[in-house]
Protein backbone atom coordinates (compact mmCIF):
# COMPACT_ATOMS: atom_id res chain seq x y z
CA UNK A 1 0.00 0.00 0.00
CA UNK A 2 1.30 3.66 -0.27
CA UNK A 3 1.72 5.55 2.77
CA UNK A 4 2.24 8.91 3.63
CA UNK A 5 3.67 9.82 7.18
CA UNK A 6 3.79 13.29 8.48
CA UNK A 7 6.40 13.99 11.31
CA UNK A 8 10.07 11.96 11.42
CA UNK A 9 10.29 12.37 15.27
CA UNK A 10 10.16 8.78 16.82
CA UNK A 11 7.09 7.42 16.29
CA UNK A 12 6.71 8.64 12.30
CA UNK A 13 9.94 7.58 11.54
CA UNK A 14 9.71 4.17 13.36
CA UNK A 15 6.41 3.64 12.09
CA UNK A 16 7.74 4.61 8.77
CA UNK A 17 10.30 2.35 8.45
CA UNK A 18 8.54 -0.62 9.86
CA UNK A 19 6.09 -0.35 7.57
CA UNK A 20 8.39 -0.08 4.21
CA UNK A 21 10.44 -3.23 6.12
CA UNK A 22 7.33 -5.19 5.43
CA UNK A 23 6.74 -4.07 1.58
CA UNK A 24 4.52 -0.90 1.78
CA UNK A 25 5.65 2.33 0.07
CA UNK A 26 6.18 4.68 2.70
CA UNK A 27 6.79 8.74 2.18
CA UNK A 28 8.08 10.22 5.48
CA UNK A 29 7.20 13.93 5.27
CA UNK A 30 8.63 16.69 7.65
CA UNK A 31 8.73 20.62 7.72
CA UNK A 32 12.35 20.25 8.89
CA UNK A 33 14.52 20.32 6.02
CA UNK A 34 17.92 19.77 7.63
CA UNK A 35 16.44 16.42 9.12
CA UNK A 36 14.97 14.93 5.69
CA UNK A 37 18.18 15.89 3.70
CA UNK A 38 20.52 14.06 7.00
CA UNK A 39 17.76 11.19 6.28
CA UNK A 40 18.44 11.03 2.57
CA UNK A 41 21.71 10.83 3.84
CA UNK A 42 21.64 8.10 6.32
CA UNK A 43 22.23 10.43 9.44
CA UNK A 44 19.38 9.10 11.52
CA UNK A 45 18.33 11.78 13.95
CA UNK A 46 17.40 9.18 16.99
CA UNK A 47 19.19 6.88 18.65
CA UNK A 48 17.05 3.76 18.53
CA UNK A 49 18.28 0.08 18.07
CA UNK A 50 18.06 -1.55 14.78
CA UNK A 51 16.56 1.51 13.15
CA UNK A 52 19.02 3.07 11.50
CA UNK A 53 19.94 -0.17 9.08
CA UNK A 54 16.55 -0.74 8.86
CA UNK A 55 16.53 3.13 7.47
CA UNK A 56 18.87 2.64 5.19
CA UNK A 57 18.29 -0.40 3.62
CA UNK A 58 14.34 0.48 2.85
CA UNK A 59 15.76 4.06 1.63
CA UNK A 60 18.05 1.98 -0.89
CA UNK A 61 15.36 -0.10 -2.11
CA UNK A 62 12.97 3.03 -2.70
CA UNK A 63 10.44 1.73 -0.38
CA UNK A 64 11.37 4.60 1.73
CA UNK A 65 11.30 8.39 0.91
CA UNK A 66 11.67 11.44 2.72
CA UNK A 67 10.58 14.83 1.66
CA UNK A 68 9.37 18.42 2.71
CA UNK A 69 7.11 18.44 -0.17
CA UNK A 70 3.35 18.08 1.62
CA UNK A 71 1.92 18.37 -1.92
CA UNK A 72 3.46 15.81 -3.34
CA UNK A 73 3.56 13.31 -0.41
CA UNK A 74 -0.27 13.59 0.23
CA UNK A 75 -1.11 12.57 -3.41
CA UNK A 76 1.06 9.56 -2.59
CA UNK A 77 -0.80 7.92 0.15
CA UNK A 78 -3.64 6.10 0.47
CA UNK A 79 -2.99 6.62 4.12
CA UNK A 80 -2.01 9.25 5.80
CA UNK A 81 -0.66 8.97 8.85
CA UNK A 82 0.03 12.37 11.37
CA UNK A 83 2.56 11.41 13.47
CA UNK A 84 4.21 14.60 14.81
CA UNK A 85 4.68 15.94 18.58
CA UNK A 86 1.53 17.42 21.01
CA UNK A 87 4.08 19.15 23.58
CA UNK A 88 2.22 20.05 26.77
CA UNK A 89 0.59 23.54 26.73
CA UNK A 90 1.25 25.83 29.65
CA UNK A 91 -1.37 23.74 31.91
CA UNK A 92 -0.08 20.54 31.06
CA UNK A 93 -3.06 19.70 28.26
CA UNK A 94 -1.89 18.69 24.92
CA UNK A 95 -1.14 21.17 22.26
CA UNK A 96 -2.42 20.39 19.38
CA UNK A 97 -1.32 23.23 16.90
CA UNK A 98 1.22 20.59 15.08
CA UNK A 99 -1.59 17.96 14.55
CA UNK A 100 -4.00 20.50 13.12
CA UNK A 101 -1.44 22.80 11.35
CA UNK A 102 -0.78 19.26 8.97
CA UNK A 103 -4.61 18.69 9.20
CA UNK A 104 -5.09 21.70 7.60
CA UNK A 105 -2.40 21.02 4.74
CA UNK A 106 -4.30 17.85 4.04
CA UNK A 107 -7.38 19.56 3.82
CA UNK A 108 -5.51 21.76 1.27
CA UNK A 109 -3.70 19.06 -0.72
CA UNK A 110 -5.92 16.03 -1.04
CA UNK A 111 -6.61 15.26 -4.01
CA UNK A 112 -8.40 11.39 -3.83
CA UNK A 113 -10.24 9.74 -1.09
CA UNK A 114 -7.49 9.02 1.64
CA UNK A 115 -7.71 7.47 5.02
CA UNK A 116 -5.81 10.06 7.21
CA UNK A 117 -4.54 7.95 10.72
CA UNK A 118 -4.26 10.25 14.03
CA UNK A 119 -0.95 8.32 15.37
CA UNK A 120 0.50 10.78 18.18
CA UNK A 121 -1.04 10.53 21.52
CA UNK A 122 -3.81 13.21 21.25
CA UNK A 123 -6.78 14.00 23.65
CA UNK A 124 -10.19 12.36 23.25
CA UNK A 125 -11.64 14.49 20.94
CA UNK A 126 -8.79 15.23 18.60
CA UNK A 127 -10.18 12.92 15.72
CA UNK A 128 -13.15 15.37 15.18
CA UNK A 129 -10.97 18.05 14.96
CA UNK A 130 -8.96 16.96 12.92
CA UNK A 131 -12.02 16.09 10.81
CA UNK A 132 -13.32 19.20 10.83
CA UNK A 133 -9.62 21.05 10.06
CA UNK A 134 -9.75 19.15 7.12
CA UNK A 135 -13.04 19.70 6.12
CA UNK A 136 -12.15 23.50 6.75
CA UNK A 137 -9.51 23.54 4.33
CA UNK A 138 -11.37 21.02 1.69
CA UNK A 139 -14.49 23.71 1.57
CA UNK A 140 -11.87 26.73 1.29
CA UNK A 141 -11.06 25.66 -1.87
CA UNK A 142 -14.64 24.29 -2.75
CA UNK A 143 -13.17 20.93 -3.38
CA UNK A 144 -15.22 17.74 -1.98
CA UNK A 145 -12.98 14.65 -1.63
CA UNK A 146 -13.98 11.88 0.67
CA UNK A 147 -11.92 10.91 3.91
CA UNK A 148 -11.46 9.02 6.92
CA UNK A 149 -10.56 10.00 10.21
CA UNK A 150 -8.86 7.43 12.41
CA UNK A 151 -7.33 6.95 15.83
CA UNK A 152 -4.56 4.24 15.60
CA UNK A 153 -2.03 5.04 18.85
CA UNK A 154 1.23 3.28 19.17
CA UNK A 155 2.67 1.82 22.32
CA UNK A 156 6.21 2.35 21.28
CA UNK A 157 9.01 2.06 23.74
CA UNK A 158 12.01 3.71 23.54
CA UNK A 159 14.80 1.86 23.01
CA UNK A 160 12.82 -1.27 21.98
CA UNK A 161 10.33 1.02 19.15
CA UNK A 162 11.45 -1.22 16.26
CA UNK A 163 10.73 -4.48 18.11
CA UNK A 164 7.11 -3.17 19.31
CA UNK A 165 6.32 -1.49 16.31
CA UNK A 166 7.36 -4.92 14.07
CA UNK A 167 5.88 -7.42 16.79
CA UNK A 168 3.31 -5.30 18.60
CA UNK A 169 0.85 -7.17 20.95
CA UNK A 170 -2.34 -4.80 20.32
CA UNK A 171 -2.71 -2.34 17.35
CA UNK A 172 -5.73 -0.66 18.07
CA UNK A 173 -7.87 1.00 15.14
CA UNK A 174 -10.27 3.26 16.57
CA UNK A 175 -13.07 4.03 13.10
CA UNK A 176 -16.29 4.53 11.82
CA UNK A 177 -16.17 3.36 8.95
CA UNK A 178 -16.36 -0.17 7.36
CA UNK A 179 -14.03 0.88 4.48
CA UNK A 180 -11.42 2.63 6.81
CA UNK A 181 -11.35 -0.09 8.85
CA UNK A 182 -10.32 -2.68 6.48
CA UNK A 183 -7.76 -0.64 4.78
CA UNK A 184 -5.88 -0.37 7.95
CA UNK A 185 -6.11 -4.28 8.33
CA UNK A 186 -4.71 -4.46 5.52
CA UNK A 187 -1.77 -2.31 6.34
CA UNK A 188 -1.13 -3.92 9.50
CA UNK A 189 -1.86 -7.62 8.45
CA UNK A 190 1.99 -8.06 8.00
CA UNK A 191 1.99 -7.67 11.53
CA UNK A 192 -0.88 -9.51 12.63
CA UNK A 193 0.45 -12.51 12.46
CA UNK A 194 -0.10 -16.31 14.94
CA UNK A 195 -2.83 -14.46 16.47
CA UNK A 196 -5.37 -11.59 16.15
CA UNK A 197 -3.64 -8.46 17.52
CA UNK A 198 -6.14 -6.25 15.91
CA UNK A 199 -8.88 -4.81 18.29
CA UNK A 200 -11.26 -2.37 16.37
CA UNK A 201 -13.32 0.15 18.70
CA UNK A 202 -15.07 3.30 17.93
CA UNK A 203 -12.59 6.43 17.96
CA UNK A 204 -13.11 8.18 21.36
CA UNK A 205 -12.26 4.79 22.98
CA UNK A 206 -8.71 4.35 21.23
CA UNK A 207 -8.21 7.41 22.20
CA UNK A 208 -8.56 7.37 25.61
CA UNK A 209 -6.93 3.51 25.05
CA UNK A 210 -3.81 5.23 25.26
CA UNK A 211 -3.45 7.54 27.84
CA UNK A 212 -5.60 4.87 30.23
CA UNK A 213 -2.57 2.84 29.23
CA UNK A 214 0.39 4.80 30.13
CA UNK A 215 -1.79 6.19 32.96
CA UNK A 216 -1.77 2.47 34.75
CA UNK A 217 2.00 1.86 33.99
CA UNK A 218 2.73 5.40 35.78
CA UNK A 219 0.78 4.58 38.50
CA UNK A 220 2.56 1.08 38.97
CA UNK A 221 5.46 3.00 39.07
CA UNK A 222 4.43 5.79 41.49
CA UNK A 223 2.84 2.91 43.81
CA UNK A 224 5.95 1.14 44.19
CA UNK A 225 7.63 4.69 44.70
CA UNK A 226 5.04 5.30 47.80
CA UNK A 227 5.85 1.57 48.57
CA UNK A 228 9.64 2.27 48.81
CA UNK A 229 9.12 5.26 50.48
CA UNK A 230 6.98 3.67 53.44
CA UNK A 231 9.59 1.06 53.69
CA UNK A 232 12.19 3.12 54.24
CA UNK A 233 10.44 4.34 57.01
CA UNK A 234 9.47 1.71 58.79
CA UNK A 235 12.81 -0.57 58.37
CA UNK A 236 12.18 -2.99 55.33
CA UNK A 237 13.19 -3.39 52.12
CA UNK A 238 11.31 -2.59 48.75
CA UNK A 239 13.34 -5.41 46.26
CA UNK A 240 12.08 -7.75 48.85
CA UNK A 241 8.27 -6.53 49.15
CA UNK A 242 8.93 -6.18 44.99
CA UNK A 243 9.61 -10.57 45.10
CA UNK A 244 6.76 -10.61 47.30
CA UNK A 245 3.95 -9.52 45.33
CA UNK A 246 5.06 -9.81 41.94
CA UNK A 247 4.44 -13.77 41.92
CA UNK A 248 0.56 -13.07 41.77
CA UNK A 249 0.02 -12.65 38.72
CA UNK A 250 -3.42 -10.00 39.00
CA UNK A 251 0.23 -7.65 40.25
CA UNK A 252 2.68 -9.04 37.66
CA UNK A 253 6.49 -8.53 37.81
CA UNK A 254 6.67 -5.47 35.18
CA UNK A 255 6.70 -1.86 36.11
CA UNK A 256 6.79 -2.46 40.01
CA UNK A 257 10.74 -1.30 39.76
CA UNK A 258 11.17 1.56 42.28
CA UNK A 259 13.38 3.82 41.60
CA UNK A 260 14.15 7.74 41.02
CA UNK A 261 10.73 8.45 39.13
CA UNK A 262 9.38 8.31 36.06
CA UNK A 263 10.65 10.03 33.12
CA UNK A 264 10.60 10.55 29.12
CA UNK A 265 8.10 11.82 26.57
CA UNK A 266 5.34 9.58 27.20
CA UNK A 267 4.16 9.31 31.19
CA UNK A 268 5.02 12.62 32.62
CA UNK A 269 2.96 13.89 29.70
CA UNK A 270 0.27 11.23 29.21
CA UNK A 271 -0.71 11.81 32.90
CA UNK A 272 -0.96 15.25 33.14
CA UNK A 273 -3.08 15.52 29.60
CA UNK A 274 -5.49 12.78 30.83
CA UNK A 275 -5.76 15.12 34.13
CA UNK A 276 -6.59 17.99 32.47
CA UNK A 277 -9.25 16.17 29.88
CA UNK A 278 -10.75 14.93 32.89
CA UNK A 279 -11.06 18.52 34.62
CA UNK A 280 -12.55 19.53 30.92
CA UNK A 281 -15.42 17.03 31.59
CA UNK A 282 -16.12 18.81 34.90
CA UNK A 283 -14.46 15.20 36.82
CA UNK A 284 -11.38 15.67 39.02
CA UNK A 285 -9.00 12.52 38.47
CA UNK A 286 -7.80 12.28 42.27
CA UNK A 287 -5.89 9.30 41.11
CA UNK A 288 -4.15 10.98 37.97
CA UNK A 289 -2.64 14.04 40.40
CA UNK A 290 -1.25 11.76 42.70
CA UNK A 291 0.51 9.54 40.45
CA UNK A 292 2.11 12.83 39.26
CA UNK A 293 2.81 14.71 42.58
CA UNK A 294 4.66 11.21 44.16
CA UNK A 295 6.56 11.01 40.44
CA UNK A 296 7.73 14.91 41.60
CA UNK A 297 8.67 14.22 45.06
CA UNK A 298 10.69 11.14 43.83
CA UNK A 299 12.91 12.92 41.08
CA UNK A 300 14.30 14.84 44.41
CA UNK A 301 14.76 11.85 46.45
CA UNK A 302 18.06 10.68 45.58
CA UNK A 303 18.90 14.50 46.25
CA UNK A 304 17.35 13.58 49.60
CA UNK A 305 19.39 10.51 50.33
CA UNK A 306 22.23 12.38 49.55
CA UNK A 307 21.37 15.32 51.94
CA UNK A 308 21.21 12.56 54.80
CA UNK A 309 24.20 11.20 53.90
CA UNK A 310 26.33 14.40 54.91
CA UNK A 311 24.00 15.97 57.25
CA UNK A 312 22.96 18.94 55.68
CA UNK A 313 22.39 20.63 52.34
CA UNK A 314 25.53 22.65 53.24
CA UNK A 315 27.92 20.02 53.47
CA UNK A 316 27.18 19.41 49.57
CA UNK A 317 29.31 22.85 49.21
CA UNK A 318 32.55 21.91 47.14
CA UNK A 319 31.61 18.44 46.90
CA UNK A 320 31.65 16.28 43.43
CA UNK A 321 29.48 13.65 42.68
CA UNK A 322 30.17 11.06 39.35
CA UNK A 323 26.83 10.63 38.38
CA UNK A 324 26.33 7.22 35.95
CA UNK A 325 23.71 7.66 33.48
CA UNK A 326 21.81 10.80 32.01
CA UNK A 327 19.15 9.18 29.82
CA UNK A 328 15.65 8.71 31.39
CA UNK A 329 16.10 5.11 30.98
CA UNK A 330 18.60 2.49 29.06
CA UNK A 331 19.05 1.90 25.68
CA UNK A 332 18.23 6.02 24.43
CA UNK A 333 20.01 9.05 24.10
CA UNK A 334 16.45 10.77 25.33
CA UNK A 335 16.76 13.08 28.45
CA UNK A 336 13.48 14.45 28.47
CA UNK A 337 11.92 15.01 31.75
CA UNK A 338 14.75 12.59 33.38
CA UNK A 339 15.25 12.23 36.62
CA UNK A 340 19.08 13.24 36.06
CA UNK A 341 17.99 16.70 35.57
CA UNK A 342 16.03 17.17 38.96
CA UNK A 343 19.19 15.68 40.85
CA UNK A 344 21.74 17.46 38.80
CA UNK A 345 19.63 20.77 39.29
CA UNK A 346 19.67 20.17 42.91
CA UNK A 347 23.21 19.20 43.42
CA UNK A 348 24.46 22.32 41.56
CA UNK A 349 22.11 24.88 43.49
CA UNK A 350 23.72 23.09 46.86
CA UNK A 351 27.08 24.41 45.59
CA UNK A 352 28.21 20.91 44.17
CA UNK A 353 30.02 19.84 41.10
CA UNK A 354 29.12 16.79 38.49
CA UNK A 355 31.00 14.41 36.54
CA UNK A 356 28.46 12.68 34.48
CA UNK A 357 28.94 9.60 32.07
CA UNK A 358 26.43 8.09 30.13
CA UNK A 359 26.48 6.09 27.52
CA UNK A 360 24.42 7.63 24.75
CA UNK A 361 23.15 10.87 26.20
CA UNK A 362 26.42 13.01 26.56
CA UNK A 363 25.68 14.99 23.98
CA UNK A 364 22.10 15.50 24.61
CA UNK A 365 23.47 16.73 28.08
CA UNK A 366 25.69 19.14 26.43
CA UNK A 367 23.01 20.81 24.04
CA UNK A 368 20.52 20.78 27.24
CA UNK A 369 22.74 22.44 29.73
CA UNK A 370 25.27 24.13 27.72
CA UNK A 371 29.31 24.59 29.06
CA UNK A 372 29.18 25.11 32.62
CA UNK A 373 32.18 24.63 35.18
CA UNK A 374 30.55 22.38 37.22
CA UNK A 375 29.81 20.10 34.93
CA UNK A 376 32.37 17.39 32.96
CA UNK A 377 30.78 14.79 30.59
CA UNK A 378 33.27 12.11 31.47
CA UNK A 379 33.97 9.75 27.95
CA UNK A 380 33.91 6.13 30.70
CA UNK A 381 32.08 5.67 33.58
CA UNK A 382 35.68 5.17 35.52
CA UNK A 383 36.40 9.38 33.99
CA UNK A 384 33.54 9.98 36.18
CA UNK A 385 35.06 8.58 39.15
CA UNK A 386 38.13 10.45 39.34
CA UNK A 387 38.61 13.13 41.66
CA UNK A 388 34.68 12.03 43.29
CA UNK A 389 33.53 12.33 46.47
CA UNK A 390 30.37 9.98 45.79
CA UNK A 391 28.77 8.00 43.23
CA UNK A 392 24.72 8.33 42.32
CA UNK A 393 23.64 5.99 39.29
CA UNK A 394 20.65 7.35 37.82
CA UNK A 395 19.90 5.19 35.08
CA UNK A 396 19.92 1.13 35.22
CA UNK A 397 22.37 1.12 31.95
CA UNK A 398 23.73 -2.95 32.25
CA UNK A 399 27.26 -1.66 32.12
CA UNK A 400 26.49 0.22 35.62
CA UNK A 401 25.30 -3.50 37.21
CA UNK A 402 28.35 -4.62 38.25
CA UNK A 403 31.45 -2.54 39.26
CA UNK A 404 34.28 -3.19 41.24
CA UNK A 405 33.20 -2.32 44.59
CA UNK A 406 36.90 -2.52 45.95
CA UNK A 407 38.31 -0.34 43.50
CA UNK A 408 35.09 2.10 43.64
CA UNK A 409 35.84 2.18 47.50
CA UNK A 410 39.75 3.10 46.57
CA UNK A 411 37.97 6.00 44.20
CA UNK A 412 35.29 7.68 46.00
CA UNK A 413 37.05 9.82 48.72
CA UNK A 414 33.64 10.02 50.87
CA UNK A 415 32.77 6.06 50.07
CA UNK A 416 29.16 6.40 49.24
CA UNK A 417 27.24 5.18 46.53
CA UNK A 418 23.44 6.17 46.19
CA UNK A 419 21.46 3.90 44.04
CA UNK A 420 18.78 5.31 42.13
CA UNK A 421 17.91 2.16 40.22
CA UNK A 422 18.28 -0.01 43.04
CA UNK A 423 21.03 -1.89 41.08
CA UNK A 424 23.40 -3.44 43.65
CA UNK A 425 23.15 -5.42 46.88
CA UNK A 426 23.60 -3.43 49.73
CA UNK A 427 25.14 -6.26 51.69
CA UNK A 428 28.13 -6.51 49.34
CA UNK A 429 28.41 -2.94 48.87
CA UNK A 430 28.62 -2.50 52.84
CA UNK A 431 31.23 -5.23 52.41
CA UNK A 432 33.51 -3.54 50.60
CA UNK A 433 33.53 -0.77 53.23
CA UNK A 434 31.53 1.78 51.44
CA UNK A 435 27.73 3.55 52.58
CA UNK A 436 24.67 2.36 50.60
CA UNK A 437 21.82 4.24 49.87
CA UNK A 438 19.27 2.52 47.42
CA UNK A 439 15.80 3.59 47.01
CA UNK A 440 13.24 2.33 49.74
CA UNK A 441 16.48 -0.04 51.43
CA UNK A 442 15.01 1.12 54.97
CA UNK A 443 17.29 -2.04 56.20
CA UNK A 444 20.43 -0.17 55.37
CA UNK A 445 19.37 3.31 55.35
CA UNK A 446 18.23 3.36 58.66
CA UNK A 447 21.55 1.88 59.83
CA UNK A 448 23.12 4.96 58.79
C1 LIG B 1 6.26 4.42 27.57
C2 LIG B 1 5.34 3.21 27.43
O1 LIG B 1 5.96 2.07 28.00
C3 LIG B 1 5.01 2.98 25.96
O2 LIG B 1 4.11 1.88 25.83
C4 LIG B 1 4.37 4.24 25.42
O3 LIG B 1 4.05 4.11 24.06
C5 LIG B 1 5.29 5.44 25.63
O4 LIG B 1 5.64 5.56 27.01
P1 LIG B 1 8.87 4.92 27.30
O5 LIG B 1 8.56 6.31 27.76
O6 LIG B 1 9.73 4.74 26.13
O7 LIG B 1 7.51 4.15 26.97
O8 LIG B 1 9.58 4.19 28.52
P2 LIG B 1 9.30 3.05 29.61
O9 LIG B 1 10.20 1.91 29.38
O10 LIG B 1 7.87 2.74 29.70
O11 LIG B 1 9.82 3.79 30.94
C6 LIG B 1 9.27 5.02 31.37
C7 LIG B 1 9.92 5.49 32.66
O12 LIG B 1 9.48 4.71 33.77
C8 LIG B 1 11.45 5.40 32.70
O13 LIG B 1 11.95 6.60 33.28
C9 LIG B 1 11.74 4.21 33.59
O14 LIG B 1 12.96 4.32 34.25
C10 LIG B 1 10.58 4.28 34.55
N1 LIG B 1 10.23 2.98 35.17
C11 LIG B 1 9.76 1.97 34.39
C12 LIG B 1 10.34 2.81 36.54
O15 LIG B 1 10.77 3.72 37.27
N2 LIG B 1 9.97 1.62 37.09
C13 LIG B 1 9.48 0.59 36.35
O16 LIG B 1 9.14 -0.45 36.93
C14 LIG B 1 9.37 0.76 34.95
Amino acid sequence: MRVTIFGTGYVGLVTGTCLAEVGHHVVCVDIDTAKIEGLRNGVIPIYEPGLEPMVKANFAEGRLEFTTDAAAAIAHGDVIFIAVGTPPDEDGSADLQYVLAVAKTIGTHLQRPAVVVDKSTVPVGTADKVRATIAAAMAARGADVAYDVVSNPEFLKEGAAVEDCMRPDRIVIGADSAVAIEKLKRLYAPFNRNHERIVVMDVRSAELTKYAANAMLATKISFMNEIANIAEKVGADVEMVRQGIGSDPRIGWHFIYPGAGYGGSCFPKDVQALARTAQQYGYRAELLDAVESVNHRQKEHLFELIVRHYGDEAALRGKTFAVWGLAFKPNTDDMREASSRTLLRLLWEAGATVRAFDPEAAHEAGRIFGERSDLTLCEHASDALQGADALVVVTEWKQFRSPDFAKLKVALKDAAVFDGRNLYDPAEIEAAGLAYYGIGRGRSIQSR
